[in-house]
């Protein structure tokens, strides 16, 4: 009898065990390599714990790919179990994600804690940080020391420093030289440029962290219209189409001095074959004002599979993984005592830069504006845009943004 219950109970352990076993699907960026990283890191957990997991790629346009989690999650889609989000969407998307709390222990106190307060909504932890991103400033060491210029400080020193090299290098037989490129589509990542223009010169945050819209002011005004004033000048009339990807395309193959992108582009600016490799350097952007950015991971309320889709998300924002990630793809990590080791030091040379450039960074209004920050961004990044391409000045486009963003915030009461 006893033999009999032993070999039932068996039976049903080894059942269970390879109940457990199934196909997880993440998805994850590709902008860079991303999604190399992504799949190494998901192909080794499943490696370690007999589970399988399948990638799925999403748009490089940060929006875009919020439009596809939203139609999906919306639906109660089954079909995604991780999901990498960006750092300003634990607001708007927390209601069909997993509270992570039960499956992450004690593993939060090891990140950063403004990161985990801003993936703890409602009380719920609904993402486990991944990694930690801010805007920078690259530029061509070689042609700066060819010119005798300093790395600039300023807008106005940037823009001028751009426009000289630019001039010369185009007299000197490079007709394809831009001063400098960055993000001007209206998306997400122009909201970041945009906002690093603007608080950089005492022009607010677009709402403050009280809630108060702040975004029709004369430094903000004048943020923008400098900003249209590059367009087809020092920078190519086709940075109103550009995301992070198209600006790394033009300076990785040298037709750039400067250039605003995220921590990741050093790595690929840098790697063997790049034509650039060796003249790269990064700084902070000028007035030390970089925005925040990231990326975290969090399991769909959807998930067939919450509990090893909570265990990919542990192994993937570990320590092991977040310290391979940032000797591969210079990600940075969210762990504190990574920001000490040796071997990420090491592999790059501007990792106290970067460091010095998060700790100034400036938040998107997220936190402010909760469920309502897509519309806010995107109302926000389409009114800079107009500006840019020259269809409406910049005093106009934010009074009527200011108005606009009263609306959504039915008065300013977010
Ligand atoms: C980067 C940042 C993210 C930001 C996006 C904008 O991916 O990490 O926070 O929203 O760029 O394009």
């Amino acid at each position: 009898m006893l033999r009999a219950i032993a070999i039932a109970l068996a039976c049903g352990l080894i059942a269970a065990a390879s109940a457990r076993a199934a196909e997880i699907t993440i998805s994850c960026s590709a902008v860079g390599v991303e999604l190399e990283l992504c799949r190494d890191g998901a192909l080794r957990w499943a490696r370690e714990t007999g589970n399988s997991v399948r990638l799925v790629s999403t748009p490089n346009s940060a929006s875009e790919r919020l439009a596809l989690y939203q139609q999906l999650l919306a639906a109660g889609s089954p079909d995604i179990d991780v999901l990498q989000i960006d750092v300003v969407w634990p607001g708007i998307l927390a209601r069909h994600l997993l509270d992570l709390a039960p499956y992450a222990g004690k593993r939060p106190v090891a990140h950063l804690p403004a990161l985990v307060a801003n993936d703890t909504v409602r009380g719920r932890l609904v993402a486990m940080p991944w990694f930690a991103d801010v805007g920078l400033l690259y530029y061509r060491k070689d042609l700066l020391r060819k010119y005798g210029i300093a790395v600039p400080r300023s807008w106005r020193a940037l823009a001028a420093a751009a426009r000289l090299i630019q001039g010369a290098e185009r007299a000197a037989g490079k007709p394809g030289m831009w001063g400098f490129v960055w993000q001007g589509r209206a998306y997400e990542g122009l909201t970041c440029d945009a906002l690093e223009w603007i608080a950089s010169r005492g022009g607010g945050h677009v709402v403050e962290p009280d809630g108060e819209i702040s975004v029709d002011n004369p430094r903000a005004a004048r943020a923008l219209t400098d900003a249209a004033g590059w367009v087809g000048t020092l920078s190519p009339r086709g940075v109103l189409n550009y995301a992070e990807e198209e600006a790394r395309g033009v300076f990785q193959s040298g037709n750039a001095v400067f250039m605003r992108n995220w921590p990741y582009a050093r790595a690929l600016a840098e790697s063997m074959g790049s034509p650039v490799r060796g003249r790269v350097g990064v700084a902070e952007l000028p007035a030390g004002v970089g925005t925040l950015g990231g990326a975290q991971l969090s399991v769909s309320r959807y998930s067939r599979h919450p509990a090893l889709a909570a265990s990919l998300v542990m192994a993937l924002t570990g320590r092991d993984e977040q310290k391979r990630r940032a000797l591969a793809g210079g990600f940075n990590p969210t762990l504190p005592a990574l920001y000490l080791d040796p071997e990420i030091r090491r592999a790059n040379p501007y990792f106290d830069v970067i460091a010095q450039a998060l700790a100034h960074a400036v938040a998107r209004p997220a936190a402010v504006t909760g469920t309502r920050y897509n519309r806010v961004s995107s109302a926000f990044s389409n009114a800079v845009h107009a500006v840019l391409a020259g269809q409406a000045d910049a005093g106009t486009a934010l009074h009527s943004l200011e108005r606009k963003l009263m609306r959504i915030s039915r008065g300013g009461r977010w």
